[in-house]
């Protein structure tokens, strides 16, 4: 079964043609992060518009990438929620369009399901029950993945995501967006044990997350020091930072994995393609006798190859969409 995934929640316009919702016959996206970065974060209208000019081009390529045409598409399956409105609906209404010209089913998806998804892509034998932890720019959630189609939120962020927190203090630090893959660089030369910043925990029986003291910890630290005219070294402050999400983002994932008696931990979203999370995350889940897993990079920020994954696992559920089908900015997991 051939699915076109298409994805535009955010700052990506992606489109993808997965085999049987596994095997990637190709994977085109288009990246708004230049477009963004002198805004230093997204601007939605000026993700919705880029989003429009580039769709159609970026459907083409998929097909052409995979070399098929629309005629060889047994579904579409399109990204819906959650996400910024107006860029969601590019994506909803393209995959709309397509599935009404070519009378092809349509199938809509949850975004943060597409996240966990990838790591079904990355590793052919992997199958449900496991403990996901889905960290990105707009979510941090702890997921039971039930199977497929069925999934159970252990523990879910209070306030900020992993990659918001990652993406303020880039900026505070004067490093650029997105902040997450430039902190990861930069923490390499740091120690991180030069500041203790706060590992939050909620309430002891709570798997939630807090990534707000953290964030701010880290401001007051940094604005303390300019206001005595101290120096301070960036990388330190940059793997310091890093270290205490990173902590938090692991003890409260192992704990959800023992509390179901899972195996396997794996990572999604554009946090798990930090380098310290994968590891501290495999070298503490071992010592447990738990298995880590995780897509390639390019799998974890935002694609559509994941979207057609899970637009398969739903179609075969028989889950459909139709023309009414309408962006959804805050849907629920
Ligand atoms: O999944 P994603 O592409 O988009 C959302 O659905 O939000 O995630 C983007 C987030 C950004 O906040 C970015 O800074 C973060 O993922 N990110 C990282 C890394 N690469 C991307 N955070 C930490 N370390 C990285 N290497
Ligand atoms: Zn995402």
């Amino acid at each position: 079964m051939l699915i076109l995934g298409i994805e535009s929640s955010c700052d990506e316009t992606a489109a993808a043609v997965v085999s049987n919702g596994r095997e990637v016959l190709s994977n085109v996206i288009n990246t708004q992060i230049a477009l963004h970065k002198k805004f230093g974060g997204v601007v939605p209208e000026v993700a919705s518009r880029r989003h429009i000019e580039v769709i159609d081009a970026v459907i083409d390529e998929a097909l052409a990438e995979a070399n098929i045409t629309f005629g060889d598409i047994d579904a579409i399956a399109v990204t819906y929620g959650p996400g910024l409105v107006g860029a969601l609906l590019v994506g909803v209404s393209a995959a709309k369009a397509l599935s009404f010209a070519l009378s092809k089913p349509l199938v809509p998806v949850h975004h943060i399901k597409g996240h966990i998804m990838a790591n079904f892509v990355a590793h052919k034998n992997l199958e449900p029950p496991f403990v996901c932890l889905v960290a990105s720019g707009g979510h941090s959630h702890i997921v039971s993945v039930n199977n497929y189609t069925s999934f159970e939120i252990m523990g879910r962020t209070r306030d900020d995501a992993a990659g918001e927190a990652f993406d303020k203090i880039s900026r505070v630090l004067g490093l650029g967006y997105p902040g997450g893959p430039l902190i990861d660089k930069l923490a390499k030369e740091g120690n991180p044990e030069a500041v203790n910043f706060p590992r939050v925990r909620m309430d002891k029986n709570s798997l939630d997350f807090s990534f707000s003291g953290v964030k701010t910890a880290v401001i007051n630290y940094l604005h303390k020091l300019e206001q005595n005219g101290e120096n301070y070294d960036k990388a330190d402050i940059a793997a310091s930072f890093q270290a205490a999400v990173t902590d938090v983002l692991c003890e409260h994932t192992i704990e959800a994995a023992q509390i179901r008696n899972s195996k396997i931990i794996a990572l999604a979203g554009g946090v798990a393609a930090n380098s310290v999370l994968r590891k501290k995350m495999t070298s503490m889940a071992n010592k447990n006798g738990i298995q880590v897993i995780y897509p390639e990079p390019v799998l974890c920020t935002d694609n559509a190859v994941m979207i057609a994954s899970a637009g398969y696992y739903e179609y075969r559920a028989g889950k459909r969409a139709d023309m009414t089908l309408n962006a959804v900015p805050s849907l629920q997991l």
